[in-house]
């Protein structure tokens, strides 16, 4: 037996007990007379300590014990003197009878503690011993505990767990594919999933009515630090629903996991918001409605008063930023810079000042006179020390820009509080976006997405125009998860490819199986996938998914521990029937 308890398991109760102790040593003190160690593991840490008086040979064997070797400590728990209440067993230590190295550590590169020396690439070099960090440690636990609620939540309503293959057809809507030559098929390629979406659907088929499986996906894309290349979602679908359906069962199942792992009550239903409305009033898709700040449309205000750039944009929106009209010059320089970054790509911002003496100051007085920057000052709603900040431009664009101002006030005014948790349904997304670089149309969400009903009639005369039965659901201003109700007519389907730009017999080779699965009775179906990773990271109110994955990749998509990707060899190449034109 290796152990009779863990490290973070004993108390005062337990003195006197005869215990052993397994772990890895997380620092050495040695006082001359005693000497203590710190074992940890996954459970805690508790102090051992060894008696130079007592036991002479012991002593000296402890005193080769460094740092992460792993050992067996056999003693008595004995009360501290010295107690340490911020140690779960700070109460009490271990007097060692016996020790033994159960494994060596070099010296570890960085101190494995939660205020680490080592760099990020350092750590994920190491990712191992990152993982021992009892921050990073607990994050992992996290995301255990998410994955379970999740499971217990959706079992209980009936759905089933159903793996999907990962060795799947290249497409070519969405992301980029991953791909994967087949040996047996000379030339040929299986791509890896971005999602398990059409699977999902033909099992809807098959009468699986409710389906979900939490499993990876994979996306060759841009990384920022919300999206790996390789990431989890929970997939769902379900048969004989309609969109309120969904809603209503997923809505449930975000309540159950914060209500279970977070102890938070989500009251009420969560509030619902028309895409087009989301971005008129926020610029974006995902609204953070943690606080308000919403897009004040200034057109009607401001032109025709001989300011050329105000005249000659398409939209002038402001938003009030409360009790910001302290802000200095210099800040105000930082917002305008923050604006026109190559990222953002403003070309100004333009403020009006409401002063604590009731003034109104603004950065183009010379084009509005008092009387003019009032009525600004009343359509925004601004009171006394209230600052509006306004951009203009191409509607869309200076949406997307507004947005991002709208979340650095956000940040800067401490309105985005992290204990506070906002959820939002986005509703009916446009089915079709025009990419002007291919010069179509493209599916906003898929190409399996219903259009609404009554919109149908526009796929050829105002594509722009057909909404979808889409929804997203934004947390906080993170998009967590999405879906829409599915085409489930062979005849309508056909139509959708065709308006996509593919010729029938495209959408037959490439999506052939589908098509073909509806012509032998489909209900009606729909679904939706959360983003695992990024749900666990909203529950903690931070950005990055990264730390909520056990082996992540870095913003190359490299794996720096495995040093991968990597070539492979010469036999490797010519099996696969391979030459790269590098
Ligand atoms: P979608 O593409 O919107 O929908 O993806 C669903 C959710 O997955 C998460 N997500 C990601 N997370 C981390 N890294 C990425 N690269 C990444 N890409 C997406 C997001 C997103 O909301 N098959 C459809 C779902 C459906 O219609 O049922 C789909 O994949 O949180």
């Amino acid at each position: 037996m290796y152990r009779s308890h863990t490290c973070g398991e004993l108390r005062i109760t337990d003195v006197n007990k005869q215990v052993q102790l397994s772990g890895w040593v997380q620092t050495s003190r040695n006082f001359g007379e005693l000497l203590f160690l710190d074992v940890r593991d996954r459970y805690g840490i508790t102090q051992i300590v060894f008696n130079n008086n007592t036991n002479n040979l012991l002593f000296d064997r402890a005193k080769r014990l460094g740092r992460e070797f792993v050992i067996q400590a056999e003693g008595t728990v004995v009360e501290r003197s010295n107690k340490n209440p911020k140690n779960p067993t700070g109460d009490i230590e271990i007097l060692v009878s016996d020790v033994r190295i159960l494994s060596e550590s070099k010296t570890p590169p960085f101190t494995i503690e939660n205020e680490t020396d080592g760099g990020d690439d350092i750590r994920m070099q190491y990712r191992y011993l990152d993982l021992r960090r009892n921050e990073v440690q607990e994050k992992i636990i996290f995301r255990h505990k998410v994955g379970h609620e999740v499971r217990t939540y959706l079992n209980t309503n009936g759905f089933l767990d159903i793996e999907t293959p990962f060795l799947i057809k290249s497409t070519p809507e969405g992301a980029r594919d991953f791909v994967v030559p087949s040996r047996m098929n000379p030339g040929q390629f299986y791509a890896l999933p971005q999602s398990p979406q059409t699977f999902k659907q033909l099992l809807m088929v098959s009468g699986f009515d409710k389906y979900y499986q939490i499993t990876r996906c994979f996306r060759d894309e841009d990384l920022r630090a919300d999206r790996q290349p390789e990431f989890t979602q929970i997939d769902c679908e379900m048969a004989f629903v309609e969109q309120e359906d969904i809603l209503n069962m997923f809505e449930g199942l975000i309540k159950h996991v914060f209500k279970t792992v977070k102890g938070i009550e989500l009251g009420g239903d969560f509030p619902r918001m028309q895409y087009d409305d989301a971005m008129r009033i926020y610029g974006s898709d995902k609204p953070d409605i943690r606080f308000g700040m919403e897009f004040i449309e200034m057109n009607d205000l401001v032109k025709g008063k001989g300011f050329g750039v105000f005249d000659n944009a398409e939209l002038v929106i402001g938003i009030n930023a409360e009790n910001a009209a302290e802000y200095t010059r210099k800040q105000l320089d930082e917002l305008t810079d923050f604006v026109k970054r190559p990222q953002i790509g403003a070309t100004g911002l333009i403020y009006l000042r409401y002063n604590n003496d009731g003034t109104l100051k603004s950065s183009v007085d010379k084009f509005y006179n008092e009387d003019e920057l009032k009525l600004w000052a009343e359509k925004a709603g601004m009171k006394q020390g209230d600052l509006l900040l306004v951009l203009c431009g191409n509607t869309d664009k200076v949406r997307k820009q507004m947005n991002e101002l709208r979340l650095e006030m956000g940040n800067r005014l401490g309105l985005r509080k992290k204990d506070d948790f906002k959820p939002l349904w986005v509703l009916d997304f446009p089915l079709l976006e025009f990419i002007e670089e291919d010069n179509r149309w493209f599916a906003m969400h898929h190409p399996f997405t219903s259009p609404k009903k009554e919109d149908i009639d526009f796929l050829y005369t105002d594509p722009a125009r057909v909404r979808a039965d889409a929804y997203d659901l934004a947390i906080n201003g993170v998009e967590v998860g999405g879906g829409s109700i599915r085409i489930y007519d062979k005849g309508l389907q056909a139509e959708m490819f065709k308006r996509l730009g593919f010729t029938d017999e495209e959408a037959q080779k490439q999506f052939g199986f589908l098509m073909n699965a509806f012509e032998y009775g489909a209900p009606p179906h729909g679904g939706l996938a959360f983003g695992f990773d990024r749900l666990c990271a909203v529950l903690n109110s931070v950005e990055t998914i990264r730390d909520f994955i056990a082996f992540p990749k870095n913003n190359s998509g490299r794996d720096v521990m495995l040093d991968s990707p990597s070539t492979i060899d010469e036999k490797q190449m010519k099996e696969l029937n391979i030459k790269t034109t590098l």
